[in-house]
């Protein structure tokens, strides 16, 4: 593995293909969102970790002092993948659900028998810290392999106080964008949702607010209501929280018209979303975070993403990342579900998980995008053209990955 330093000039030179959105307003919709620059034959010249020049070789002029050079003969550049949506922070495996799924039992059964969301809880809570962090930097690597620069990531299997700070730092640690999911599911320990949610506020809100960027609750039957939820989101926002949603997973409950009272950031899964959702989302400034992994993971149907995008709503796309609904890091799997089962072209998909996804989490000013002043984050892709992408069904074509002006992972 090659590691060169951030701070000096990286040339990327010769990529058959140079893709980026075009995108200058995020978050981007509806033609915007398939608005795709592409270059034949080109460079990316970054220096002290951002973007300062791309475009044709035959644009590129001399250069003065030392550069680290990478050859992109063969290989194709897009921005670093952004994950706006996942849960790194837990420990152990659902590997016996998955196989008890497999043959029939249902992801809401095995949650209302104590298993399913509580039993990562129990063996997440049974580590320490460091425990944590090694989780969080294992599945960090994973990411960053699948082409992943920047992630978000949630606490929630916790739900007690020192857990869900752990987690949090443990986020952080790795280099993500954390949110605390303190209203993922009811813990044990407490006799209902009011009990815990009114300890969650109390106890730990004020410790996870300045350690989070985001808050997020799961609104669904078995795990909050929208009242409790609405309870939840206030108090976070009055802790200058950004706020996400689970909503619309299995049931639609009036999840979506609470994102847009709230002005939340936000809203993901929306695999159980109408018609009047849609409306609702396509007139709002919230983004609708489609999760085609764990929709396919878990068998459900997959959200409305043409409705979405042609009434006007702002989609992102993200993994999902979790022991239990998605066991999926890997964002070029989610381009091509995207394009094979949301009917999203490869074009708005990649938009969709950089700078959709990027403005999900604040900073569509600096990630998402091949252009100057950027961050210097790319994925060189082995393929002749930059769709293969999605058109290439689970082929890993990563060969390699630059952050922040470094060459952090090679084939
Ligand atoms: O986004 N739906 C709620 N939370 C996660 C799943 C968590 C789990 O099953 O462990 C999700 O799908
Ligand atoms: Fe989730």
């Amino acid at each position: 593995m090659t590691d060169h330093s951030g701070a000096g000039k990286l040339l990327v030179r010769d990529v058959a293909q140079l893709a980026t959105p075009a995108a200058a307003d995020a978050p981007a919709r509806g033609k915007a969102l398939g608005e795709v620059e592409v270059v034949e034959r080109a460079f990316v010249l970054c220096e002290d970790g951002r973007i300062v020049a791309s475009g044709a070789m035959s644009r590129l002029g001399a250069l003065d002092g030392e550069v680290h050079e990478v050859d992109g003969s063969g290989l194709c550049a897009i921005p670093g993948l952004v994950d706006c949506h996942t849960h790194p922070c837990f420990l152990g495996d659902r590997a016996e659900e998955f196989a008890l799924r497999a043959v029939g039992a249902s992801y809401e059964e095995l949650h209302a028998a104590g298993g399913g969301i509580l039993s990562t809880v129990r063996a997440t809570r049974a580590g320490d810290e460091s425990d944590l962090r090694g989780a969080v930097e294992q599945h960090r690597g994973w990411m960053l392999r699948a082409g992943t620069t920047t992630f978000e990531g949630k606490s929630g299997y916790g739900l007690d106080r020192e857990t869900e700070l752990a987690s949090l730092r443990a986020v952080s640690a790795a280099g993500g964008v954390p949110t605390w999911l303190g209203a993922h599911a009811v813990p044990p320990e407490f006799e209902n949702a009011d009990e815990y949610l009114e300890f969650a506020l109390t106890e730990v809100l004020p410790e996870a607010g300045p350690l989070a960027e985001a808050a997020d609750v799961f609104v669904e039957v078995g795990a909050f209501t929208v009242d409790q939820a609405r309870r939840y989101l206030t108090a976070c926002r009055d802790a200058e929280l950004a706020l996400r949603l689970h909503g619309d997973q299995f049931t639609a409950l009036g999840s979506v018209e609470l994102a847009v009272e709230l002005g939340a950031r936000s809203i993901d899964h929306l695999e159980a979303t109408g018609e009047a959702g849609v409306r609702a989302l396509a007139e709002s400034d919230v983004v609708a975070v489609l999760l085609p992994a764990s929709a396919l993971f878990l068998d459900r149907p997959m959200p409305p993403a043409r409705a979405l995008v042609g009434a006007g709503a702002a989609v992102a796309l993200a993994t999902d990342f979790n022991p239990g609904s998605a066991f999926c890091e890997s964002l070029p799997l989610v381009c091509s579900l995207a394009s094979t089962q949301l009917h999203l072209s490869p074009s708005e998909a990649l938009t969709a998980c950089t700078v959709n996804a990027a403005y999900v989490l604040g900073c569509a000013d600096r990630k998402g995008r091949i252009a100057p002043g950027f961050d210097a984050d790319l994925v060189l892709l082995d393929a002749p053209d930059w769709r293969h992408l999605a058109y290439h069904l689970g082929r890993d074509l990563v060969a390699t990955v630059i952050q922040g002006g470094r060459v952090a992972w090679t084939r």
